[in-house]
């Protein structure tokens, strides 16, 4: 990690901006402007980079009214969050929030409670505004230009857009379906290993972007080849994205683990914790990393509510593993009432899974038309997949008769 603030980096940088517009070539969006010459000019004086946003399930309030649709009336499966939603205390908490003073710049407390819970020291633990704030700064302090950031795919796409903004090259490692005996339908995204450690080998990244259980596949990394990964690529910063991993019953990685110095743990606050409007996340690694990352965050990231609310449902245990069970048993009935409609399901190690539905955005149109929201995996590379998440069991209920709607039109020659 010494190149983080080395001299060559900042020279690096310098040179790169004084240059040619190397975000725009490798950026998302090419060199073509949207507001035809405008954006061009502005270019040549400031080449900023030009990641393509991220696409993300979850409501879009004004999409669904521009199709004369309530919000109000759906019920969203393409989120993955807690069917039990946000406790009453972390309600309560973030009301109670001291709104007129700078919340502590540190989050302290909070920070504090996160390290007791995981058996490491609060110098190891880093609060973010989301886990997503902290991808785009691990991206900035860790890359340089034209390093490679690794990722498995597919999986979210903050990792290739933080890369990006980083004017570092991002390349990827597919997932791919494998036979499972354990599903209803015999399916299951695997990582191979020997395929990514190949791949490690070859592209030399300084950073791998590693999602288990992943999203959108729910596949997961064997905290055996995690760790032979760590030893083996030392010069490699691994981060593990551990934004679902409620429902694992084993750790991915021990503290003993971070002593290996290339391992960064990303948590999230806003899945099963419930806190998504509030932004909560936080990074856990071994001291020099997180001292790299600390120093880079913008003081105060963590606002007062988020702050209040994150130290309140850290109390709420019993609440947590309720969403934990609802999740796992609602993945199950929904997996095989799907499957038993004639669909294929993937296994997942997580709450949420992919169905096979040949045209994934006709299948959205239809799911929506029976007031359920789901993902359209196509962003993902997987254009004839969907990926759903629980709910309560009566909510799931409407999304089984939404799909057996699916399979009647499919059958009348309506969508494929
Ligand atoms: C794999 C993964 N990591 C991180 C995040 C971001 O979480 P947060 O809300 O904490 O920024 C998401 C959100 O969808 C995600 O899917």
């Amino acid at each position: 990690m010494s190149r983080m603030q080395s001299d060559d980096r900042r020279g690096r940088v310098s040179r790169d901006l004084g240059g040619q517009t190397r975000g725009a070539a490798s950026g998302g969006s090419g060199g073509e402007t949207r507001d035809g010459g405008h954006q061009a000019g502005s270019r040549a004086r400031w080449p900023f980079p030009e990641p393509a946003p991220a696409v993300h399930g979850g409501v879009d309030e004004g999409e669904l009214r521009s199709q004369g649709i309530d919000p109000a009336a759906i019920v969203d499966f393409s989120s993955n969050q807690s069917p039990l939603g946000a406790a009453p205390s972390a309600r309560a908490a973030a009301a109670g929030a001291v709104l007129d003073a700078y919340p502590d710049r540190n989050a302290e407390g909070l920070v504090a409670a996160l390290a007791e819970r995981h058996g490491v020291t609060a110098v190891q633990v880093v609060a973010g505004n989301g886990s997503t704030e902290l991808i785009r700064l691990i991206a900035q302090i860790a890359l340089l230009p034209d390093d490679v950031a690794l990722s498995l795919a597919p999986s979210f796409g903050e990792y290739e857009v933080g890369t990006r903004l980083a004017r570092a090259r991002f390349e990827e490692v597919r997932l791919e379906p494998a036979h499972d005996a354990s599903t209803s339908s015999g399916r299951r995204f695997v990582y191979d290993h020997q395929r990514f450690a190949a791949a490690v080998a070859r592209l030399r990244p300084r950073l791998c972007w590693i999602c288990s259980p992943n999203n959108p596949t729910g596949a997961v990394l064997p905290p055996d080849d995690l760790e032979r990964s760590l030893r083996d690529f030392p010069d490699t910063l691994f981060v593990l994205d551990e934004a679902y991993c409620d429902l694992l019953s084993d750790a991915q990685w021990t503290p003993a683990t971070l002593d290996l110095g290339n391992l960064l743990v990303l948590r999230s606050m806003t899945k099963l914790w419930g806190l998504a409007g509030l932004r909560l996340g936080y990074a856990i690694a071994n001291v020099a990393v997180a001292d790299a990352l600390r120093r880079a965050k913008p003081p105060w990231n963590v606002n007062a509510c988020a702050q209040a609310a994150g130290l309140a449902v850290l109390c709420e245990d019993d609440r947590h593993a309720d969403a934990v069970d609802l999740l796992r048993r609602g993945r199950d009935e929904l997996a095989a009432a799907i499957a038993a409609l004639g669909f294929p399901v993937s296994g997942s190690a997580a709450g949420f899974f992919l169905i096979e539905v040949g045209d994934s955005a006709a299948a959205r149109r239809v799911l929506l038309a029976h007031g359920c929201l789901i993902r359209d995996c196509t962003s993902f590379g997987l254009p004839h997949h969907v990926r759903v998440s629980p709910r309560h069991p009566e909510q799931n209920r409407r999304l089984i008769e939404g799909f057996a709607a699916l399979a009647g039109s499919m059958r009348d020659g309506g969508t494929s």
